[in-house]
């Protein structure tokens, strides 16, 4: 049995082909994969697209949802193992995580960090908790990373670039922007964005303030890695032409300094001396027409401008409607083995 944690556990050529599975169903959506299967998605955070698409994508090969949330009367649970559960806490993963697989055939779990102390965020306590205790497989619906977000992001790139060939991404130039945003965000996109471009062989350029914003190095060091098996680099700038400069695909996210982790008060100043990191019209005609995309929500002429957003090379919907199609081959993948 496998979960699908991280990208990082899995080959280029198995992550192919779930976006093979992924376009097949995208042509003829409705089947009978999951026929009779239950899948249970837990959402400790807000979602629109990640909770009807699995939703909606389970419903379409046959499969029945439950939806499950804190608001939607779920226990509070404790994660920690060995916790003397005297406070608010009901209910502990491990039981949480067994009975849910007695009844359903796969979990999804959507849990953000806290954003206090990242030393203990990074652990990805929750997921790995529902990963190590339940009997069927798990699935990362954003933690610290966002795999599936990912994997919608680079099918949505081939169908771009040429969907018939597999290696149309090598080489492209790939530019991770941070943008402004008046709260510090989770990394998690901007951590899965820089590991599949890696791991699909774009060259790979961080656009970020200051080296405060550059992302942990667990998942630099994963991009670095893939990278290099790719014969290309990951590169680091605080330079807005540079990076732009012949870019074949611009990615815009915000998030947090890591060094700022739950002491955001001296990280508001730099993020506000930064506004115009925005993503708009003068800085993508320095790029080679790139594709554009976010991954939603966006804070519309904060992160990008509707200008650029509403035109022609923003993907930010084909990514979107692509998480449906990816999920389900990713949740057949896991179910059927
Ligand atoms: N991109 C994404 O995961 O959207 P939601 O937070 O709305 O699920």
């Amino acid at each position: 049995m496998r979960h699908f944690l991280n990208t990082a556990d899995w080959t280029r050529s198995e992550l192919q082909a779930m976006i093979d599975d992924a376009r097949a169903m995208k042509a003829a959506p409705i089947g009978d994969a999951l026929k009779d299967k239950t899948v249970a998605l837990l959402f400790l955070n807000n979602s629109l697209r990640t909770r009807t698409s699995f939703d909606v994508g389970a419903r379409q090969l046959g499969a029945h949802a439950v939806v499950l949330s804190p608001s939607g009367g779920m226990w509070p649970l404790e994660f920690e193992d060995g916790a003397v559960m005297d406070g608010e806490a009901e209910e502990h993963v491990k039981e949480a995580a067994a009975v849910l697989s007695r009844y359903c055939d796969l979990i999804g779990v959507r849990a953000f960090p806290k954003f206090v102390d990242w030393s203990e965020d990074r652990k990805d306590k929750i997921l790995n908790a529902f990963a190590k205790y339940a009997t069927v497989p798990v699935v990362n619906m954003e933690t610290i990373t966002h795999p599936c977000q990912e994997m919608a992001h680079v099918m949505a790139l081939q169908e771009r670039f040429d969907a018939d060939d597999l290696g149309a991404l090598d080489g492209k130039k790939f530019l991770l922007t941070w943008t402004y945003h008046p709260k510090p965000l989770n990394t998690a996109v901007a951590n899965s964005a820089l590991m599949i471009a890696a791991k699909f062989g774009m060259k790979s350029t961080l656009l970020c303030p200051t080296k405060d914003y550059i992302l942990d190095e667990r998942y630099m060091d994963q991009a670095q890695k893939d990278a290099a098996a790719n014969g290309c680099e990951v590169t680091v700038t605080h330079d807005i032409d540079e990076a732009y400069d012949g870019a074949d695909v611009v990615y815009a996210k915000s998030w947090g300094a890591l060094p700022f982790f739950g002491n955001w008060e001296p990280e508001k100043p730099i993020r506000d001396a930064h506004k115009h990191f925005i993503v708009d019209e003068e800085k993508m005609r320095k790029t080679n027409n790139a594709l554009v995309s976010h991954c939603l929500p966006m804070r519309r002429n904060v992160k990008m401008t509707d200008a650029v957003f509403d035109g022609p090379t923003c993907i930010a919907y084909e990514e979107a409607e692509n998480r449906l199609h990816v999920q389900k081959a990713i949740m057949k993948a896991l179910v059927r083995g």
